[in-house]
C-alpha cells in the first residue's frame, strides 16, 4: 500500500497542475462540441451592452426592458417559476429560458374549475413511487412524457428531477428524491433525464447538493466528511450526470461545508463540470442567500429568480472592476448555448395538446410498478370480487387521494385525480354508501370550515404562515383534508358498518411537502384507535382488514401493523392513484414493487435521528452529518439493527426461485459479468426486482457490510417460466473513495457477491478475488469539512 500512495501522491502532483490548467481555460472560455452554435453564441455576446448581460444573468431576463425595475417584487416578478417563453432582448432575439417545476408532472397554473382551454398536465408517481418500480424503462417512459407536455406548453426548461439522498424521513421534499441508496437514486434520475430531454427541452437537477431537510433551509450549512459526500450525496448526481447528460443543474439553497453551493466553485467547476463533464446550466434555487458576485464567479449562470440587490451588485463589481466581464461572458456562453439549441429557437412550435389520455395510461402504468405489498398474511390478497363485493371502506383519505406533495413538486394543474373510493367502484366492488355520504360529508365540512390542521397550529407555523385566528389561509386548499384530523368512530358505527360489508379497507395517508418537515408525523390517536377498533370487530365477524398507506416517505408500522391482514404502500401514485389499487386488490395487477427505502421500526433508529436538523434547533445553521457513510440499511445492516421492512422488500402474489448465480471468472480482471436465473414458481404472472449487493474487503478502510450495486427487473413471467439477468460490474462499481488521497480506490482482496430479493434476504452467494489494488480514479481534494466531526463508525468501541 506504501507504494500505492507513493504514485497516487505523484500522481495527484502532476493532476492538480492539469487542474488549475483546466479550471483557468473553462472559466476564460466555454465551449461547446457544436463550433457553429459557439460562434453564434459569441456574436450575440459581443452584441450586448453590460446591462442586458447582468439583466440575463440575473433572474433570466426579468428586469429588462421593465420601466421600474425596482418595483418588480421579490419572487413575484414577471419570470416565476411557470413562465413561457417571451422575448426578453428583441433586438438580438433572445427569449426568456421558460422555466417550469417538476418533479412530478408539469407544475403549471391551477386550472380554475369549469375553464375549457384549461392546459392541465399529468399528474405522475411522485419520485419514491417511481423509484420502487426499480425499473428505469418505466421512469424513462414517464420522463418522456412529461418532458413531451413541457414542449407542447412552450417551455424549455423543467425544474425535475430531485436527486437528493433520504437522509431523514422527516424531510417535507423526501417525496420529490428518489431513495436512501445513491446507486438506485442516479440510475432512476438518469433515465428520466433522458426521457425528458428526448424531446430537446432540458432537465434541472436539483438541489445540488444535499439539501436534505427545510429548517432554515436556505442558510443551514451541511457538516459531511469528503467520503460521505463523495460516496452518498454526490453519487447519485454523477450517475445523472455522466450517464443522463442533464442541460442544467440548480445548486441548492444550503451551505455545505461552509459554502453555500451556489458560490462554490468547488462543487460547481472543479466536481460537476471537470471531474464529471457537465457542460450545462446552472440556475440557482429561487431567491437562495448569499452574494451574486461570488455566485456568478463560482460559475451560477442564472440567478433566480433574481432581484435589483443582485443586479445592482454585479453592476458595481464590474464597474470598480472587482468582477471581469468575462466572468459573465462564461455564464453567458451556457445561458445562450441552452437558449440556442431550445426546440423554440430551432423552429419548433407547439400544439397545446399533448397527449393527455396516453400519458395517463403511463402515469397508471408506473403507479402499478411502484406500489408495493407490504404485508399478505395468509393470502389476504388478492381479494375475490365476487365474495368480498361489498368494501367498508374507513378513512377519509379512501376519498381524498394524496395525488402528489405540496410546494413546488405539486403538479396544481392536474385535470383530474381518482381517489381509492372511485377506482374500487369502477373496478366492480360495492362501497357502502351510508359510509360514502358520511366521508363525503366530512372532507366537505373540513373544506367550509377552514380551520386551520393540527400540524400548523402552533406559534411559529401561525407566523411562518401569516396565519390569524382558527382560519387556515388560502395557499392552505391543497393541505386541508390530508393534514386535518381523521373522522372519529364508534364501536357502533364501525359494528353497523361491518354488518353490511364483507371486508374493511382503511386508507391511512400523510402528505408532505417544500419548507416543512412534514414527512413523518406519527400515527394519531384516532387512527390508531381507528386500525384497532375495525380490525377487532371484521376479525371477530371472520372478514379480513386491509390497510392502504397514501402516504409520502418512510414512516412508521410497527406500532399497528399486527392488526392489518394486509398492508398496500401506495406512496404518492399520481393521478391515477386509485385505479391501480383497485387492480391490486382484485389481482389484475400482481404488485411488483420494492422499498426504495428501510422502514424503521421507530424514528429514533434512524441513523441521523440524533443529528437532524442541526442546531440550534429552533434555527439550525450546522447539521453535522454525523452518521456518514451509514444512511439507510448501510446503517441497518451494518450495526445488526433490525427493521420494520428493510430495503428492497416487497412482496408478490407470485414467488420466485433464484438459480444458476455464475460469475464469468472468479478473479476480477478487468471485470466482472454476474449471471443468475429467475423462475416464477407460482400460480400467477409476476416480475421481480432482483438486486446485487456486494461485500468488500474492508483492509484499507471501513466500509458497510455490503452495499447495492446492480439491480433488473424480469419481464412479465408467467408461472413456470424463467429469465437470465446479467450484471456487469467494471472497476468504478467495486471502489470506495478514500479522502486521505482524494481517490477511488478497489482494495485487494475476497469480495462477496449476494443476490437479493431484498437487502436481508440474501437467495444466492459467490465470490471473487481482486488480486491488486487499484486505483480507480483520482480526484481533485475539495470540500473539505469546515469543522471538525466524529462519524460514526463499525469499529467504535461500544
Ligand atoms: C424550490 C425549487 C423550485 C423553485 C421554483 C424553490 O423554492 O426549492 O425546487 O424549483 O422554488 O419554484
Amino acid at each position: 500500500m506504501k507504494t500505492l500512495i507513493m504514485n497516487l501522491l505523484k500522481i495527484k502532483i502532476s493532476f492538480v497542475v492539469i487542474a488549475v490548467l483546466l479550471f483557468t481555460n473553462s472559466s476564460m472560455c466555454a465551449q461547446s462540441n457544436d463550433s457553429s452554435i459557439d460562434k453564434k453564441v459569441k456574436d450575440l455576446i459581443s452584441q450586448m451592452t453590460i446591462e442586458e448581460k447582468i439583466g440575463l444573468i440575473v433572474g433570466d431576463g426579468k428586469f429588462l426592458h421593465v420601466e421600474n425595475p425596482e418595483k418588480v417584487e421579490d419572487g413575484k416578478g414577471i419570470i416565476i417559476n411557470d413562465q413561457r417563453s417571451r422575448l426578453v432582448i428583441p433586438r438580438l432575439g433572445i427569449r426568456t429560458t421558460a422555466m417550469s417545476d417538476g418533479p412530478a408532472g408539469l407544475n403549471r397554473e391551477t386550472c380554475e374549475d369549469g375553464k375549457k382551454d384549461c392546459e392541465y398536465t399529468t399528474a405522475f408517481p411522485t419520485a419514491t413511487c417511481l423509484a420502487s418500480t426499480w425499473n428505469t424503462d418505466i421512469v424513462e417512459e414517464v420522463g418522456k412524457a412529461f418532458g413531451n407536455e413541457a414542449l407542447e406548453y412552450d417551455y424549455n426548461l423543467v425544474l425535475a428531477p430531485g436527486v437528493n439522498i433520504h437522509r431523514n424521513p422527516k424531510d417535507g421534499r423526501g417525496f420529490e428524491y428518489y431513495s436512501e441508496d445513491p446507486l438506485l437514486t442516479g440510475k432512476m434520475a438518469a433515465s428520466m433525464v433522458k426521457g425528458i430531454q428526448s424531446n430537446g427541452i432540458g432537465v434541472t437537477l436539483k438541489h445540488f447538493v444535499a439539501h436534505n431537510q427545510q429548517a432554515n433551509r436556505r442558510y443551514y450549512n451541511a457538516v459531511i466528511s469528503q467520503r460521505t459526500l463523495r460516496e452518498i450525496y454526490l453519487r447519485g448526481f454523477e450517475i445523472a450526470v455522466r450517464e443522463g447528460h442533464p442541460k442544467a443543474i440548480m445548486p441548492s439553497y444550503n451551505k455545505v461545508n461552509g459554502y453555500y453551493t451556489a458560490e462554490n466553485p468547488e462543487l460547481l467547476t472543479t466536481i460537476a463540470r471537470q471531474e464529471w463533464g457537465f457542460d450545462g446550466l446552472y440556475v440557482t434555487d429561487f431567491d437562495g442567500k448569499g452574494s451574486a458576485v461570488a455566485k456568478v464567479r463560482a460559475g451560477s449562470d442564472i440567478l433566480m429568480s433574481g432581484n435589483m440587490q443582485e443586479y445592482n451588485e454585479l453592476y458595481r463589481a464590474i464597474k470598480d472592476k472587482t468582477l471581469s466581464e468575462s466572468t459573465l461572458d462564461r455564464n453567458l456562453f451556457y445561458i445562450l448555448k441552452f437558449k440556442l439549441t431550445s426546440p423554440r429557437a430551432k423552429g419548433y412550435v407547439p400544439n397545446s395538446k399533448p397527449e393527455l389520455k396516453t400519458h395517463a395510461k403511463i402515469a397508471r402504468a408506473a403507479a402499478e410498478e411502484g406500489m408495493i405489498l407490504l404485508k399478505n398474511e395468509n393470502n389476504t390478497l388478492p381479494l375475490n370480487l365476487e365474495k368480498e363485493n361489498k368494501v367498508a371502506l374507513f378513512g377519509k383519505i379512501s376519498y381524498y387521494l394524496i395525488a402528489f406533495g405540496t410546494g413546488s413538486g405539486t403538479v396544481r394543474s392536474y385535470k383530474y385525480r381518482v381517489s381509492i373510493n372511485q377506482g374500487l367502484q369502477k373496478a366492480g366492488f360495492k362501497v357502502l354508501k351510508n359510509m360514502e355520504a358520511s366521508y363525503t360529508d366530512y372532507i366537505e365540512k373540513i373544506r367550509r370550515e377552514n380551520l386551520v390542521p393540527p400540524y400548523f397550529d402552533n406559534p411559529k407555523m401561525r407566523k411562518d404562515n401569516g396565519i390569524k385566528g382558527n382560519q387556515a389561509p388560502p395557499h392552505f386548499k391543497n393541505r386541508l383534508v390530508a393534514f386535518s384530523k381523521e373522522k372519529v368512530l364508534s364501536k357502533e358505527e364501525i359494528k353497523e358498518y361491518e354488518s353490511q360489508s364483507d371486508v374493511a379497507i382503511i386508507t391511512i395517508g400523510r402528505s408532505a411537502g417544500e419548507n416543512y418537515e412534514n414527512g413523518y408525523l406519527p400515527i394519531t390517536q384516532i387512527e390508531l384507535e381507528l386500525v384497532k377498533n375495525v380490525s377487532e370487530i371484521f376479525h371477530a365477524a371472520k372478514k379480513k382488514v386491509i390497510v392502504v398507506l397514501n402516504i409520502a416517505g418512510v414512516w412508521e408500522t410497527a406500532s399497528w401493523r399486527d392488526y392489518a391482514d394486509a398492508i398496500l404502500l401506495t406512496w404518492l401514485p399520481g393521478q391515477e392513484g386509485g385505479h391501480v389499487v383497485a387492480d391490486i386488490l382484485t389481482g389484475k395487477v400482481n404488485p411488483s414493487g420494492k422499498l426504495p427505502d428501510s422502514f424503521p421500526i421507530k424514528y429514533e433508529d434512524v441513523p441521523s435521528a440524533s443529528s437532524f436538523h442541526g442546531l440550534p434547533v429552533d434555527k439550525p445553521i450546522n447539521t453535522f452529518y454525523k452518521e456518514g457513510i451509514y444512511v439507510g440499511y448501510r446503517y441497518y445492516d451494518s450495526f445488526n439493527m433490525p427493521t420494520a421492512y428493510e430495503f428492497g422488500y416487497g412482496l408478490s402474489y407470485t414467488t420466485f426461485e433464484y438459480s444458476d448465480l455464475k460469475l464469468s471468472s472468479d478473479t476480477f480482471s478487468p471485470g466482472i459479468k454476474v449471471t443468475v436465473t429467475i423462475k416464477n414458481t407460482g400460480k400467477v404472472a409476476g416480475k421481480e426486482v432482483v438486486q446485487l449487493y456486494i461485500s468488500a474487503p474492508t483492509t484499507e478502510i471501513e466500509k458497510p457490510v455490503h452495499e447495492l450495486k446492480g439491480f433488473a427487473k424480469t419481464k412479465l413471467l408467467q408461472p413456470g417460466k424463467s429469465q437470465q439477468l446479467t450484471f456487469e460490474l467494471d472497476e468504478e462499481s467495486i471502489a470506495s473513495f478514500w479522502s486521505g488521497i482524494s481517490a477511488w480506490v478497489a482494495d485487494k482482496g475476497k469480495y462477496e457477491i449476494q443476490i437479493g430479493a431484498s437487502s436481508t434476504d440474501t437467495r444466492l452467494k459467490e465470490s471473487f478475488n481482486l488480486p491488486r489494488d487499484i486505483v480507480v480514479e483520482e480526484v481533485h481534494d475539495v470540500m473539505y469539512p469546515n469543522s471538525y466531526m466524529k462519524e460514526l463508525s463499525r469499529f467504535d468501541e461500544k
